[in-house]
């Protein structure tokens, strides 16, 4: 038995016909390329564009924070165009999970798999204690209950992951009608703040657009510095291009999700073609709106004014148009909700794939015959969501996430080249163009970003990674379905093979 063992694709394609391998009842395929786009926008603006802006203007990059918005941009939108191919080659509710196994074998799957349960998983639960202190702020609720200061179960933070939950288990067409709702009035608000936003711009604030490289202040050292920064001992600096750069690193947070959409792919109606459309119009359109919002942002407050916390609505305010913080908080929070959802759903199929494989208990991976969903996992992990959001203070977690997505993306870049070797012949209605060119520099420019991330949060991943491989000694790697297929076919010492 080995753990570079690789699943063949012509049964990533059979499970995820509609009606099920073996009888049992599959995914129902519901969704269009407009619902996937709303999926992806759903999950992927969300406090990213809301608080980073400010911060990163601020301390790293000046108004050259609208730059790293379109270099983060850029790279997302690589890795995007390599999700693109294989989703739309091998659509499928695992997305990274599957193309690995069908690649690059069991074990990278299962690291990918347990990676991305962990990115969806921590993500809801860090967005929903964020989403519970902006409802606190904007409704005047005790923070015992609803934020961080003082309190021992965050109610808020609870109750809106088992709402959602409910609502993610009840049905696929269900979370897209809520999704694309919520969607509409942040992208609404977001293009609001940048039409409005326009008319108080000035040019003096632009200017110089990347302020001069300067050496960073008596910062965070030890496990709180960037990876590069404690491998090759480099000196922090902060603005110049440097500065402009490791702001990618940082806003490149407000991208991930949009891989959420790959995990649709047993549950769109024309997959091969609008899988593809769904994450890059996700991307597209975010791009867009992110480079829109940071530049007004940066436009109407000179930068080493902007507010830290809130950018978005002190800007207004700033320029006595206080009324629009309104607005921005009810965006703020309409995005949490979608994002919420969608890293709920993402999650459950994610876990509903794993299960189906059998590198975690099978029976767990039930489709419910009604709502066609994969009900007893996706509840199973709404429960473990709503408790790690209820009792943990998770903020500091959220460099996870990204470390999360980027190492999914690493990996997605990396089997696209390898699928093209092993399967020259497989139909491909997206093509990532210049490949191998492409998919390369997205491996590496992800991988950079990952550098660029704390000590800390590489010791916390692997952490995670050590329980994962745990897991999978302990349990899948000897039950899974493939495993049990050899053992079937292995012929035992005793009894040899018939001829
Ligand atoms: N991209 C999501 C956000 O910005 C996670 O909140």
């Amino acid at each position: 038995m080995s753990v570079l063992r690789t699943k063949p694709i012509k049964d990533v394609l059979a499970q995820g016909e509609a009606d099920g391998t073996d009888g049992r009842p599959g995914l129902k395929r519901r969704l269009g390329a407009l619902d996937l786009t709303g999926f992806g926008i759903g999950i992927v603006i969300g406090t990213g564009i809301f608080t980073l802006t400010g911060i990163e203007a601020r301390d790293s990059a000046g108004p050259g924070v609208v730059i790293s918005f379109a270099i983060a941009g850029v790279v997302a939108l690589l890795a995007a165009l390599c999700y693109a191919e294989l989703a739309s080659s091998v659509p499928t509710a695992g997305s990274a999970y599957t193309y690995a196994y069908a690649t690059m074998g069991e074990i990278v799957a299962w690291i990918i798999g347990w990676d991305l349960l962990l990115e969806f998983a921590l993500g809801a639960a860090v967005v929903a204690r964020g989403w519970s202190g902006y409802l606190a702020e904007l409704f005047n609720l005790p923070t015992t209950w609803f934020g961080e200061e003082g309190s021992v179960v965050n109610v808020g933070a609870i109750a809106i992951v088992l709402i959602l939950g409910i609502v993610g288990i009840i049905g696929i067409r269900e979370s897209a009608r809520v999704t694309n709702l919520l969607v509409l009035v942040k992208v609404a608000i977001c293009v609001f703040v940048v039409v409005a936003g326009l008319f108080f711009v000035k040019a003096a604030n632009l200017t110089p657009f990347i302020p001069p490289s300067e050496p960073a202040g008596a910062g965070d050292d030890g496990i709180k510095q960037p990876v590069t920064q404690a491998l090759f001992g480099l000196e922090p600096s902060v603005f110049g291009f440097v500065g402009v750069l490791s702001a990618a690193a940082v806003v490149f947070f407000a991208y991930t999700g949009f891989e959420a959409v790959a995990n649709l792919g047993e549950e769109t109606r024309k997959p091969r073609r609008d899988l593809p459309l769904g994450l890059l119009g996700t991307l597209l359109i975010s791009t867009v709106l992110y480079i829109g919002v940071s530049l007004v942002v940066v436009g109407m407050v000179r930068y080493t004014d902007i507010d830290r916390g809130a950018p978005i609505a002190s800007a207004f305010e700033a320029v006595g148009a206080g009324w629009a913080a309104v607005l921005v908080s009810i965006a703020a929070i309409a995005g949490l909700t979608s994002v919420i959802l969608v890293d709920l759903v993402a999650m459950g199929r994610i876990g509903f794939a794993i299960a189906r494989d059998g590198l975690i208990p099978p029976s767990i991976a039930k489709v419910h015959p009604r709502w066609g969903t994969p009900y007893r996992i996706s509840a199973i992990m709404t429960v473990g969501v709503a408790l790690l959001a209820g009792l943990l203070p998770l903020s500091a977690l959220a460099d996870l996430v990204s470390i999360g997505a980027l190492c999914a993306f690493v990996l997605v870049s990396v089997a696209v080249p390898v699928l093209r070797r092993k399967r020259p012949e497989l139909e491909r209605p997206f093509r990532v163009p210049l490949s191998p060119v492409l998919p390369i520099v997205s491996a590496l420019a992800c991988f950079y970003l990952m550098l660029n991330l704390s000590v800390e949060t590489w010791l916390r991943f692997a952490a995670w990674m050590l329980l994962g491989a745990l897991i999978y000694f302990g349990y899948g790697y000897r039950k899974n379905r493939l495993a049990r297929r050899e053992d079937a076919t292995t012929p035992s010492p005793r009894e040899p093979a018939a001829t």
